[in-house]
C-alpha cells in the first residue's frame, strides 16, 4: 500500500512506519491520520507483518502534535467529531494484535504524545521530549491523552503535566514510566528492531492474547480476569502452545507458527 505522508519499510517481519512531514515537525494532519487508519489496518491484514514501529522523520521529533492549522474555525461539533476520529484511529493502534512500538526520536507533543501511548510501549532517544501543551492553546488532549497518561504515570503527575503543558525530557519519562529505554539517538530504531526481532520469535497467538489480556485492565466493559481466562484456555487449544511445551521438554528452540 501506498502512503502519502508515510515512509514505510517491511524487514524480517518489522513494518516501519516513518511520519514524514519533518518541515512540520510531523505535525497530524487529516492526511496522517487517514494514512495512520490505513497503516495500522495493513497490520493487522498483511500476514507478512509480525510487529510495527512507529517513529518521524527528520532529528526533531517524533510527532510534535495535532496539526494546528487545522483547528481553525472548527464548531464545538466538529471538533467532537476530529476528538472521536482520532480517538477511533489510535484505539486501532491499541487494539492490534501485533506488537506496534513507539521509537520517540524527538518532540512527542500533544497528539504526538497521544499516539506513542497508543502504541504498546515506547522506547525514547535521549533528545525526547514529551508532553500535553494543549492548556497553552485552551485546550485538552482529545486522542485519548487524559486517559493514557494517566493510565501510564499516575494521576497525580498526569494532572500536573496536563494543566501545566509542561515538557518532560527521557530521562524523566523512563523515571516516570512512560518509557521503557532511553537511548542515544543513533541507535534508537536499531534498539527497536532488536526487542521486536526477539518478540517475534514468540508464538503470535499468545502475543495478541497478551496484548488483548493487558488491555482489558483498562476497557470497563471488560473483565480482564475473565479476558484472561478465556485467553489462556484459547492458548491450549493452538498447536504452538503444543510446540512451545515440546521443545521445552526436548530442550531445543521452539518454531512457532501462528496456528
Ligand atoms: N501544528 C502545525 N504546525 C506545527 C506544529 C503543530 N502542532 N508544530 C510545529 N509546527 C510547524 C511550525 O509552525 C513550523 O512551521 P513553519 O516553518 O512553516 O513556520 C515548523 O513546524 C517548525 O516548528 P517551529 O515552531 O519553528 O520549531 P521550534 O524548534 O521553534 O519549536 C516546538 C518546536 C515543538 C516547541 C514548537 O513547534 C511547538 O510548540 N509546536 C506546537 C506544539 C503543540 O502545541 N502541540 C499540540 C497541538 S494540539
Amino acid at each position: 500500500m501506498s502512503y502519502s505522508t508515510l515512509l514505510t519499510t517491511l524487514e524480517n517481519g518489522i513494518f516501519t512506519i516513518t511520519i514524514n512531514r519533518p518541515d512540520k515537525l510531523n505535525a497530524l494532519n487529516k492526511d496522517v491520520f487517514t494514512d495512520l487508519d490505513n497503516a495500522a489496518d495493513e497490520i493487522q491484514n498483511n500476514p507478512a507483518i509480525q510487529s510495527a514501529i512507529i517513529t518521524g522523520a527528520g532529528s526533531k521529533a517524533f510527532v510534535a502534535g495535532a496539526d494546528i492549522t487545522e483547528f481553525a474555525g472548527l464548531s464545538k461539533a466538529e471538533a467532537m467529531a476530529l476528538s472521536k476520529k482520532g480517538q477511533v484511529i489510535f484505539f486501532k493502534i491499541e487494539n492490534s494484535s501485533k506488537p506496534i512500538i513507539a521509537a520517540v526520536n524527538g518532540f512527542a507533543l500533544g497528539g504526538g504524545c497521544e499516539l506513542a501511548m497508543a502504541c504498546h510501549f515506547r522506547i525514547a532517544s535521549d533528545n525526547a521530549k514529551f508532553g500535553q501543551p494543549e492548556v497553552n492553546l485552551g485546550l485538552i488532549p482529545g486522542y485519548g491523552g487524559t486517559q493514557r497518561l494517566t493510565q501510564l504515570i499516575g494521576k497525580g503527575r498526569a494532572i500536573e503535566l496536563l494543566i501545566s503543558g509542561n515538557m518532560i525530557d527521557a530521562t524523566v519519562a523512563l523515571q516516570y514510566g512512560l518509557v521503557n529505554y532511553v537511548v542515544p539517538a543513533d541507535e534508537l530504531l536499531n534498539k527497536a528492531i532488536t526487542i521486536l526481532s526477539f518478540i517475534n520469535t514468540k508464538a503470535p497467538i499468545a502475543i495478541a492474547g497478551a496484548i488483548q489480556a493487558a488491555n482489558a485492565v483498562y476497557d470497563e466493559t471488560k473483565d480482564g480476569y475473565a479476558t484472561e481466562i478465556n485467553v489462556f484456555g484459547e492458548c491450549f487449544a493452538t498447536e504452538d502452545m503444543k510446540e512451545g511445551t515440546n521443545a521445552f521438554l526436548e530442550k531445543r528452540k521452539a518454531n512457532f507458527k501462528g496456528k
